[in-house]
């Protein structure tokens, strides 16, 4: 029976059973926010000074000695006793152990439920600034790669079936603008985290005159809770966070996915880099891409933990539960997968090797030009639903004699569409195709071109030769 530890202990005849004391701790988890606890607390220990609720020297106490606190914990020799339940109490045990009886006073007009949802949105806020650096990272890895290959065609693919010819650097760039929105998406996140809830204590608020704007601001936040109730109990800033985590994933997934099948003999568009690939342990030929297989596999955990922190928060009774508890895990896997996540596929964009070879042959045989031939006759005024008839049958002639549409001779070609003359040919020219689609957003070489440097521009990317 350890109870004489418990801060809470006064109430209680007994200790706590060793079992419900392993199954209630967070410690072992929550150890991770005590640079945010310890901040949050000597905020707290100021303001109860300046509003003379706490005398200055006390303050002063409690503020170095929390100082040194961190720096126990900072170089491993703080013993975080598991009576001590969570990060909380583990510090302010050590504090009063340290100082005495000011270190008993830094808990007035505070409650852990306030000073828990303060440290968590400490630590998301860092956290987001981190990630969005990252992403934009993983951007300017992306961009270079589609400098670097500025000018390459590849087929456009709908429902995986080869479509139309594109530029690779415009397929790049449609992950640009995911990742775009990704960061657009945590960053309006942030004013929702950076909400300082400290001064609603338990539940109800405190019979202390506090001020909570000053604690805030000592917080570098620009806001204050309005409501005590929901300041202890609201964690929407956590499921926006893994939602836009989940997405991020689903993001990386769907580019991973392109990895693993571009790089099989089948497509052959691309090389893994070896230090981003891994081999068999019976098959001596074998490189996998079980770097981009992870990030496809992670995305299910990270979209796991939306699910389940949603289903925690579902029932819950205003205000605080113990149940709140359970946010902390799922913050921290989600942060570490996506962080790694994102950091892995910076470096992997880094390294890829581009297979152009590879590219080009798969523009072949798959009729990528038909919707030019298309476009073709309806420009000259016959109706798009009659050409694309037209069309379909050349195709199917051409499939027959196992030839290219720009194989069939203009006679040939007329028996379908007899409005077709010679420059349709030029129409048939697969970079034709690509310089054609010159409408905005379009994947003609100029457009891309431009596209690319204003996202080069957004990066602040410098490129040679550029005017
Ligand atoms: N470890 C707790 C949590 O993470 C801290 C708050 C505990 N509050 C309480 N009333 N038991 O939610």
């Amino acid at each position: 029976m350890k109870m004489a530890k418990k801060p809470w202990g006064g109430r209680f005849a007994r200790g706590t059973e060793q079992e419900v004391e392993a199954f209630t701790s967070s410690l072992d988890f929550d150890q991770r926010l005590y640079r945010q606890d310890i901040a949050g607390s000597q905020a707290h220990a100021r303001m109860l000074a300046r509003q003379g609720i706490i005398s200055p020297a006390e303050a002063e106490e409690i503020v170095r000695g929390l100082e040194e606190i961190r720096g126990e914990i900072d170089s491993g020799e703080f013993f975080f006793d598991p009576a001590l339940e969570d990060i909380h109490m583990a510090i302010e045990a050590r504090l009063t152990e340290k100082i005495g009886e000011a270190g008993r006073k830094l808990h007035t007009a505070r409650s852990r439920n306030d000073q828990v949802a303060l440290d968590v949105r400490l630590f998301l806020a860092g956290a987001v600034e981190a990630l969005l650096e990252d992403i934009q990272n993983l951007r300017r890895a992306g961009a270079r790669l589609a400098r670097r290959h500025l000018g390459v065609m590849l087929p456009g693919y709908t429902h995986l079936q080869r479509a139309q010819p594109v530029l690779f650097s415009h397929h790049l760039l449609a992950y640009d603008e995911m990742w775009r929105r990704d960061q657009a998406r945590l960053k309006e996140s942030l004013a929702r985290i950076r909400v300082s809830p400290l001064g609603a204590a338990a539940l109800a608020g405190t019979t202390f005159p506090i001020d909570p704007e000053f604690t805030g601001s000592q917080m570098g936040f620009p806001e204050v809770f309005r409501n005590s109730l929901d300041a202890v109990s609201d964690r929407d800033f956590l499921l926006e966070f893994l939602a836009h985590s989940s997405i991020i994933m689903v993001h990386l997934s769907r580019l991973a996915e392109e990895l693993i099948i571009w790089s099989g003999a089948e497509f052959g568009f691309v090389v893994l880099p070896d230090a981003y690939a891994t081999g068999s342990s019976i098959m001596p030929q074998k490189k996998n891409p079980d770097v981009p297989e992870l990030i496809r596999g992670k995305s299910g955990r990270v979209c796991g933990h939306l699910l389940g922190l949603l289903m925690t928060l579902k029932g819950l009774p205003l205000a605080y539960n113990r149940d709140l508890q359970e946010d902390k895990e799922p913050l921290f896997d989600t942060l570490d997968t996506v962080q790694g996540a994102v950091r892995l596929m910076t470096g992997l964009l880094g390294q890829l090797q581009i297979r152009p070879e590879g590219m080009a042959a798969a523009l072949h045989g798959g009729f990528l030009t038909a919707t030019d031939m298309a476009d073709y006759l309806a420009a000259k005024g016959i109706p798009f639903r009659t050409a694309h008839e037209q069309v379909g049958q050349t195709v199917r002639q051409a499939e027959a004699q196992n030839k290219e549409l720009w194989e069939l001779s203009l006679e040939e070609i007329r028996k379908f569409a007899p409005q077709a003359d010679a420059d349709l040919f030029e129409w048939l020219k697969i970079e034709n195709s690509v310089a054609r689609r010159t409408s905005p957003g379009g994947t003609a070489p100029a457009r891309v071109a431009e596209a690319l440097a204003l996202v080069e521009k957004e990066l602040g990317i410098e490129v040679a030769g550029a005017e």
